[in-house]
């Protein structure tokens, strides 16, 4: 009876130490996946606070010192979402040293799509002649871009051979309000694209933390043209059809949640403050940026700030970002980078990369 006792706690102890083997080589086993290129395209039009000036009761004074932002880009009438995106594809294409052929599937996040539907991934598709890639769109609004950097991921984690094309675009000119000095102000155009696969070596994505909260939906929105408001004289007449936005209800959670954010990617990745070469935040208001930075004890030098030249561009602010650091050497191999979002929804969304 004693030697039965004994052999059955030695084979559970054996069965234990399996599945802990098990388990722990799955960790170490799971395919890491990195953005092999990252490419941008901006409209040529710039739009200066003194333009603003004429435009609304605003001054280059007050956007500058309660925004940061002195300049932004807009789209000439030809451009669109998904011309725009087809920029920043090519770009992300030809950097990387890929043809639109080596592309299995485009996620395009935005918020201003060319159509309600089709989806402006599926116009991309068709420019870029990517012809085995399918395409669907995502709506994160501001977070889009680490939302479909962490689907890419997942997806590649699976079935690593595919290779993913991620576009975030906005041309948020076209649902802006010109006569609202509230929002007029903070927007600009143009587009992002990271190519993503799997990754040979220690460099990929290490966390993503994405968030939701919808009990806010309301604070940043455009209220006509969908389902609830269809487009009717009616909406057009209250102006329904443009971007309206609760400034300092959006202010006040988009400090608290990309604080919260950053923080918990941070930590899970191990790292600490010296670790971290560079954050990109959203580019929204340069002081939302400095509370972030703060938060993470971090020197002016580990932040990446274009918001003075390009203003809020929703989802596309981090992926030009992103491709300008690279563009200005300010990422190289092995760095540690962290991405961090907030916008309507409200969504959030951490990352952290070593590249
Ligand atoms: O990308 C998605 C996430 N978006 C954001 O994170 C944006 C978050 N919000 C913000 O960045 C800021 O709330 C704004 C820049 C939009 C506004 O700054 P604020 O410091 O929160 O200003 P406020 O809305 O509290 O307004 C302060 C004053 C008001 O005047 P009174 O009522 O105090 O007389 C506004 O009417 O500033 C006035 N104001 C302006 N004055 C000159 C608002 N906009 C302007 C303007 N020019 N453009």
């Amino acid at each position: 009876m004693g030697r039965v006792f004994y052999k059955q706690i030695i084979l559970n102890f054996i069965s234990f130490f399996e599945y802990w083997s098990i388990i722990g080589e799955g960790e170490n086993m799971k395919q890491k996946v990195k953005l092999v290129s990252v490419g941008h395209y901006l409209p040529e039009k710039i739009l200066t606070n003194a333009d603003l000036e004429k435009m609304v009761d605003t001054s280059d004074e007050w956007i500058t010192q309660r925004t940061g932002i002195k300049e932004r880009r807009i789209a000439s009438s030809g451009e669109t979402a998904a011309t725009m995106g087809v920029m920043a594809a090519k770009d992300a294409l030809q950097k990387a040293g890929l043809s639109a052929d080596d592309i299995d599937i485009i996620i395009c996040a935005t918020i201003t799509g060319d159509y309600q539907t089709p989806s402006t991934s599926c116009l991309i598709q068709k420019e870029l002649a990517a012809k085995k890639a399918f395409a669907f769109d995502i709506s994160a609004a501001c977070s889009g871009f680490i939302y479909g950097l962490d689907i890419a991921e997942k997806y590649i984690a699976s079935d690593p051979s595919k290779r993913v094309l991620i576009v975030a675009t906005e041309k948020l000119s076209s649902v802006t309000d010109w006569k609202d000095r509230v929002t007029c102000v903070l927007f600009g155009d143009g587009a992002g694209a990271a190519i993503v696969e799997a990754s040979n070596d220690s460099s990929g994505i290490l966390r993503s933390e994405l968030n939701s909260n919808g009990d806010n939906y309301d604070l940043l929105i455009i209220k006509a043209g969908g389902s609830k408001n269809p487009a009717s004289q009616l909406t057009l007449e209250q102006s329904q059809h443009f971007l309206e936005m609760q400034g300092n209800e959006v202010f006040k959670n988009a400090v608290t949640d990309m604080k919260n954010a950053a923080v918990k990617v941070v930590e899970c990745s191990g790292w600490n403050k010296d670790d971290i070469k560079l954050l990109i935040p959203h580019q929204a208001n340069i002081r939302i940026i400095e509370a972030i930075r703060k938060r993470l004890k971090l020197k002016k030098d580990q932040v990446y700030i274009n918001l003075h030249k390009i203003g809020n561009t929703s989802a596309s602010t981090i992926p030009i970002a992103l491709s300008q650091a690279l563009e200005e050497s300010r990422i190289q191999k092995g760095d540690k980078i962290v991405l961090v979002s907030f916008g309507a929804g409200f969504t959030s969304a951490g990352m952290t990369i070593e590249w």
